[in-house]
């Protein structure tokens, strides 16, 4: 079956996370993905938190699948004329670097649009034009700017980081809409142009929803959904709010059976409105149904404390997975706390394809998450990373190079 971007050429200048995010979703849509990497070193992630000795890590091969590696030293006279012959065969150059890099390969936009003017240029930065532009960012720099880590954590403690690589892998997506939304506007204007998606920005759209807060915060001086309300105090900022669910129905994390030797033995609760009667039935508390003091949302916001407390001698009689069953029968939304360890052994993500076992010629056998993006006519196979330079010669020939002048152009280090 055809895929979706067959026929796309991507120069992939991508490094680290954010970058190869997003050229791995453009390579899993059926992108012809050329990733660029310095001879001998390559992406630094390829000999970074390794688990075997001399063996591409997994940081590495999780996040460069189904591309191809070429290397070229784009400071070499030589290899830079290897790079502009990709530029002119290729209709996207991704790239993460630091500000100002590619410009002082010599790459700057005008000299791109000269090579090829349907070049589509997409870069990740840490900012956009401003006071931090010219910052290098990885992605906690990016959370913390971005509004998350304000946003994170309990109240009563400092500014926490999410594990969701929202900085790095959020801001790889914003950038393959952008791409791809970039290549469908090419076709009516026959042009390229230039995408960037900052990780300030990505984070910050990511966090929307606290700046919603922050408004209302400042007209009313108090979110009644947020577990500070009522006998707490609200500031000028909006605050970290626990577990609280963020939305219009108020949730937490509620400890289960076995919570006290198994650190996720949780499950999130949400009390939505429709089904409180039910959640009253479940947890032995009829009478609450009915109460003035708990039967409405509104009742309800200043006892939430006092309401998951119940909840949770509810909960921790069952596990989560019990728990959850029960729950779901009368349709009142809850999730386990899974762990990465319950999340590979899932059989139902690796009939879908979400978790996938891949077979890497020097590391053997390993998990990934795959697609997380399923078109029904542009199916996602998951191949293995390249090794470093697997694909140069491969690469070259098809630019034209013949078999001695790839020689030649090795013993000069230009690939
Ligand atoms: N041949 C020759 N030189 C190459 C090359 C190649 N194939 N590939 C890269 N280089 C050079 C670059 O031109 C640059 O040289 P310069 O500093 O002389 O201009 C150099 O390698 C290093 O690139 P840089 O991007 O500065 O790497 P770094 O390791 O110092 O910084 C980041 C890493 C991630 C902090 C930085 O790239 C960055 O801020 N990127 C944008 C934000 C981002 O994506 N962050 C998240 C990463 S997950």
């Amino acid at each position: 079956m055809s895929q979706a971007l067959d026929g796309v050429r991507i120069l992939d200048f991508t490094h680290v996370q954010s970058g190869p995010t997003c050229t791995q979703l453009l390579a899993w849509f059926g992108a012809d993905v050329i990733k660029v990497e310095r001879a001998g070193a390559g992406d630094i992630t390829r000999e970074q938190l390794r688990d075997i000795p001399d063996v591409d890590s997994l940081y590495f091969t999780m996040l460069n699948h189904n591309k191809r590696s070429v290397t070229i030293d784009t400071k070499n006279p030589e290899g830079k004329q290897v790079l502009e012959a990709l530029i002119q065969k290729c209709d996207v150059l991704v790239e993460n670097f630091a500000p100002g890099a590619l410009d002082r390969m010599g790459f700057t936009w005008e000299r791109i649009q000269e090579l090829n003017p349907r070049m589509i240029v997409a870069s990740v930065k840490g900012f956009g034009p401003g006071p931090y532009e010219d910052c290098k960012v990885y992605e906690n720099v990016a959370q913390c700017a971005g509004g998350a880590a304000s946003t994170t954590g309990f109240d009563d403690g400092p500014p926490v980081v999410t594990g969701a690589q929202i900085g790095d892998s959020g801001t790889g997506l914003h950038l393959a809409l952008g791409i791809v939304t970039a290549l469908f506007q090419r076709t009516q204007t026959g042009r390229g142009q230039r995408v960037l998606a900052a990780m300030q920005d990505g984070v910050l759209n990511l966090c929307r929803v606290k700046l919603r807060d922050q408004q209302r915060l400042e007209r009313n001086g108090q979110m009644k959904e947020y577990p500070q309300y009522p006998n707490g105090t609200f500031g000028e900022a909006v605050p970290r709010a626990g577990n609280a669910s963020g939305g219009g129905q108020p949730g937490w994390i509620l400890k289960c059976k076995g919570w006290e030797t198994d650190p996720n033995a949780y499950i999130y609760f949400i009390t939505q409105a429709p089904v409180w009667a039910k959640i009253c039935s479940v947890i032995g508390k009829e009478e609450w149904a009915t109460h003035p003091d708990y039967a409405t949302p509104a009742a309800r916001l200043p006892h939430l404390k006092d309401i998951f407390a119940e909840i949770e001698r509810w909960t921790m009689t069952k596990t989560k997975f019990e728990a959850m069953q029960i729950l779901n029968k009368y349709d009142i939304p809850c999730g386990p706390i899974l762990s990465m360890k319950e999340i590979a052994e899932e059989p139902s993500l690796r009939k879908t394809g979400t978790i996938v076992e891949v077979d890497h010629p020097t590391r053997g056998k390993y998990l990934t998450v795959g697609n997380p993006i399923k078109l029904s006519d542009s199916p996602t196979e998951v191949k293995r990373s390249p090794l470093l330079g697997e694909h140069t010669d491969e690469v070259m020939a098809e630019l034209g190079y013949s078999p001695e002048q790839i020689s030649a152009l090795r013993t000069a280090g230009a690939i």
